[in-house]
């Protein structure tokens, strides 16, 4: 794979699952990389170095560079370390990968606010902090790299992850606009709705759905969001056993109302508005 040679990656959540498969394959491929992971359990509690450490283990062994890092996205603190981790083993900071995540799955009616802010607290502030602290860096070489995990979880809900999705979502707008305010320094910023067999799906999917789902499948997706080649930014792509597909907003053909319409007026017309037969890509019009 051409276009990650030399280039430093801090994966994060790269101790296991798909991360450890993109921080193999990124080395392989001839990057520097910072394998993160907290090294916890799936739910997010307990902590360790060995998860990092194994990964690590097995790309020098193979001849690859990379360093662990143990810090928790969770925090300020945590994501800058992860970027100081990049700086002070290799130098620089190319690109990140997103993906280090937990579970705290419960019907909405039974959440409590710790369920729901310890996932939001690794996902979407744990992406905002490490791509963050990477950010002034990016900008001032001209160039960077976000991948973030998404799930089709966020784009299209599930029983019982109202917290998940609320964050998976929440990286997608993130990333949009940091597409845009990333443009003009050749900063791109892309997410990934990976379907895996993990720790993370082990007793949520059939047995029989996973054999179909290895996580090599979704790495070189993720690599090559990572390499020079790549123009695209923002954009939402689904990968899983092989499938690869790009999701993206379609707005309906609409109704205009010349004049403030009654509620009795929107009800009239109700059908008209949501009917999707004829949708376009949708675009922004108003900011
Ligand atoms: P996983 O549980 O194997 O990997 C997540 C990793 O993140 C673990 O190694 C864990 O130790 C690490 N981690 C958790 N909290 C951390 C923290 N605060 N700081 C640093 N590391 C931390 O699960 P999997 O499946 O590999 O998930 C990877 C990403 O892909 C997650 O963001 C997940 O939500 C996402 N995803 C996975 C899907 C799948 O089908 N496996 C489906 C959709 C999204």
């Amino acid at each position: 794979m051409a276009g990650v040679e030399d280039r430093v990656i801090a994966v994060t959540g790269a101790g296991g699952g798909l991360g450890r498969e993109y921080a193999l394959l990124l080395a392989r491929s001839g990057a520097k990389v910072v394998v993160n992971d907290l090294g916890g359990a799936r739910d997010g509690t307990g902590s360790g170095s060995a998860m990092a450490d194994a990964v690590v283990a097995e790309i020098t062994g193979a001849g690859g560079q990379a360093v662990a890092d143990y810090h928790s996205v969770a925090t300020e603190e945590g994501g800058a370390g992860v970027v100081r981790t990049a700086l002070e083993a290799f130098g620089r900071i190319d690109g990140v990968v997103s993906n280090a995540g937990i579970l705290r799955d419960v019907a909405f009616h039974k959440m409590t606010h710790e369920q729901w802010d310890a996932v939001i607290q690794v996902h979407l502030h744990g992406t905002y902090h490490v791509v963050r602290a990477a950010w002034p860096h990016f900008r001032e070489q001209g160039r960077g790299r976000v991948v973030v995990a998404t799930s089709n979880t966020g784009l299209y809900g599930n029983f019982g992850q109202a917290n998940y999705g609320a964050a998976k979502l929440g990286m997608v707008g993130l990333i949009n606009t940091l597409a845009i305010e990333g443009r003009k320094y050749d900063i791109l910023a892309n997410a990934v709705a990976p379907q895996a067999a993990t720790r993370m799906t082990e007793d949520i999917a059939p047995p029989e759905l996973l054999a179909k789902l290895p996580a090599a499948h979704v790495a070189p997706i993720v690599g090559h969001l990572l390499t020079d080649e790549c123009a695209d930014s923002g954009t939402v792509v689904v990968v899983g056993g092989g499938l690869c597909t790009r999701v993206q907003l379609y707005e309906s053909k609409g109704v205009t109302f010349a004049d403030v319409p009654t509620i009795e007026q929107v009800g009239e017309r109700w059908a008209e508005i949501t009917d999707m037969s004829g949708a376009v890509a949708a675009v922004n019009r108003v900011g």
